[in-house]
């Protein structure tokens, strides 16, 4: 089918390329020319496992193209995505001024009746606006509008594209329903599981799926700081209950909390839409709040294990908002990292990817070019996002360059006993503290 893309951010450009790749012919749009530039050549703009081949790969086939005219996009199209950004306004409603742009491109400029694909998270409602600013801006031509919001996760999303736990189509018309079925089926042929639904419900589903899993996190986040009180492990106490189907295990990690462009801004969103539809939801408010104690949580560790932290050096270890990834927005890396500037500390960070995007936003991190390099004369190390290098980091090689011996864990990677047996005292999240038994020498002052 011929496929029209608008918007190449992390949605845009995965649905672009992995529709490619299971054989439509597919033109993707941007209103940033130069980014138009770097994917025509086969630059992948952000970091995401295995985008830069499957990108060259179907530039190569003929199969994609990229334009920054978007009536050029969208002129031959039978089905048009909408993958603009969403931001949070000030008040944490989503702002649709670029779902409105793109619906008056497609009103203009489409020749062949699209379908007209809300891929973009939007608030419960947004189909039908889309649907008046189509008809008012063609003149009158109805078009079909259906919502079919994506489930990608940052890290994996190629492959979570290409086998989605589930496509969710909200659509009002038989004709909507069968393009969709015809676009999707090279993927409902393998397996992958077909929902539809109706618009308010499908649009509804997405935002619901990610302010749960925010719930949650926070849910363990807040097990965490009890778990801290009562000599509890809460990494124990989520295996107990994540053997329970009914709960499930996936999202229960306590640490330094979600961040990224899609939790912190749908769980507000979600909660904004439904105060302006009548109904109070302070259960998303607490989400959000627990999320950010958990930030705090894990300054207060390195607080209580350098006393003051005024002049102290902390090495950073991550700065993405998850593993996998070089994006930072919202990252609790970087919240962390603030914090401690703010209490007067050197921050000092490694991450494999992060690093460039991390400075841009706080100019005042240091950058070093490994972990161990960063841990130099480091007070504290505090591992803030749990890349797989930094769970076989030698730790005995870490504590050698330290100036003193203490690890902050903010997501639990390590053993709490290899960490002591490497002569480190050890600060998890939500577990009892670990400092060194024997050496007098290392526990004075620093980390009893
Ligand atoms: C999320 C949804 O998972 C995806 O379905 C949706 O399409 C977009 O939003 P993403 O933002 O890429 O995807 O990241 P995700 O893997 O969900 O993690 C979100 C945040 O939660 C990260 O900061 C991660 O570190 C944190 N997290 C996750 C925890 O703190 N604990 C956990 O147990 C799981």
């Amino acid at each position: 089918m011929d496929v029209a893309v608008i918007g190449t951010g992390h949605v845009g450009l995965i649905t672009a390329v992995s529709m490619a790749t299971v054989g439509h012919r597919v033109v993707a749009t941007d209103i940033d020319a130069e980014k138009i530039g770097l994917l025509t050549r086969g630059d992948a703009p952000f970091y995401e496992p295995g985008l830069e081949e499957a990108l060259r790969s179907e530039l190569g086939s003929g199969r994609l193209r990229f334009t920054d005219d978007a009536a050029d996009a969208v002129g031959d199209a039978e089905v048009v995505f909408i993958c603009v950004g969403t931001p949070p306004r000030a008040d944490g409603e989503a702002n649709l001024i670029a779902m409105e742009r793109s619906a008056t491109v497609i009103a203009r400029h489409a020749s062949r009746d699209p379908v007209v694909v809300e891929k973009s998270t939007v608030p419960a409602g947004t189909a039908d606006r889309l649907r008046t600013t189509l008809l008012r801006e063609s003149g009158g031509r109805v078009f079909e509008v259906v919502s079919n919001p994506e489930f990608l996760r940052e890290g994996t999303a190629l492959a979570d594209s290409l086998h989605p736990d589930r496509i969710v189509v909200g659509a009002e018309s038989d004709r909507g329903r069968a393009v969709l079925r015809r676009l999707y089926q090279p993927l409902t042929d393998r397996g992958c599981s077909l929902m539809e639904t109706d618009i308010p419900t499908a649009e509804l589903a997405k935002h619901a799926s990610n302010a749960f899993l925010a719930l949650k996190i926070s849910f363990a986040n807040a097990l965490a700081r009890i778990s801290e009180r009562a000599g509890a492990d809460v990494t124990a106490v989520v295996d107990v209950m994540g053997a329970d189907p009914r709960i499930g295990r996936a999202f229960l990690s306590a640490g330094l909390g979600y961040g990224g462009f899609c939790f912190p801004k749908d769980v507000a969103a979600l909660e904004r839409l439904a105060a302006r539809l009548g109904y109070e939801f302070p259960l998303l408010r607490e989400v959000a709040k627990l999320n950010d104690e958990a930030v705090d949580a894990v300054a207060r560790k390195v607080e209580e294990a350098l006393w003051n932290l005024d002049g102290k050096r902390v090495a950073l270890l991550g700065l993405a908002f998850k593993p996998g990834t070089d994006d930072v927005r919202f990252s609790p890396a970087l919240a962390l990292a603030r914090t401690l500037i703010s209490a007067g500390a050197v921050v000092v960070a490694f991450d494999p990817r992060a690093a460039a995007g991390a400075k841009d936003e706080l100019p005042d991190l240091e950058i070093a070019p490994d972990a161990y390099e960063a841990a130099t004369g480091a007070h504290c190390v505090v591992l803030a996002t749990e890349w797989e290098e930094f769970r076989n980091l030698d730790l005995v090689r870490l504590r050698s360059v330290m100036a003193y011996p203490v690890l902050v864990d903010g997501r639990n990677v390590f053993d709490p006993v290899d960490v002591v047996a490497a002569g480190l005292a050890y600060y998890p999240t939500g577990r009892p503290v670990r400092l060194q038994t024997a050496k007098p020498e290392a526990r004075s002052g620093i980390a009893s």
